[in-house]
């Protein structure tokens, strides 16, 4: 799946105009982003965090398929937050459902670095597809 959800503005965002690392903890995977070459995931939007993860094999769940439509890809933005899109209503609207929520969270579908910083990122141990990233039952 992917794209964007037609019943909701697209965000603005700033897309980045220089290369800069995300930081996904507690893996931590450093991952250089390059704007000449989003998206790579093709999940959420074209350069957002979620896109990025999926481009480096971070499996972070995104039941939607990453159109603001659920809460599972939710994260923490634990630095570079500022160089973020703001979230948008319908994005707080479906982060009101997501457990953990601190001031740092983020639909990691929904959230796009301006690449003028460096960014780090925690992906909650419960959005992590665990089975994916080979430590579920078949994977051990
Ligand atoms: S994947 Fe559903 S809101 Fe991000």
């Amino acid at each position: 799946m992917g794209g964007q959800n037609p019943y909701i503005a697209a965000p603005e965002v700033k897309a980045p105009t220089q290369k800069y690392q995300v930081t996904f903890l507690p893996m931590n995977v450093v991952v250089e982003v390059d704007p000449a070459k989003l998206p790579y995931g093709h999940d959420g939007l074209p350069g957002s965090l979620l896109d990025i993860a999926l481009g480096a094999g971070i499996a972070i769940d995104h039941a939607c398929g990453g159109v603001c439509a659920c809460s599972t890809c939710h994260v923490f933005v634990q630095r570079g937050m500022q160089t973020c899109n703001e979230p948008t209503d319908p994005e707080l609207d479906m982060l009101e459902n997501a457990p953990g929520l601190k001031p740092s969270s983020r639909l990691s579908c929904q959230t796009v670095p301006d690449g003028t910083t460096d960014v780090v990122v925690e992906v909650p141990d419960w959005n992590r597809n665990l089975v994916k990233e080979g430590h579920g039952p078949a994977g051990e």
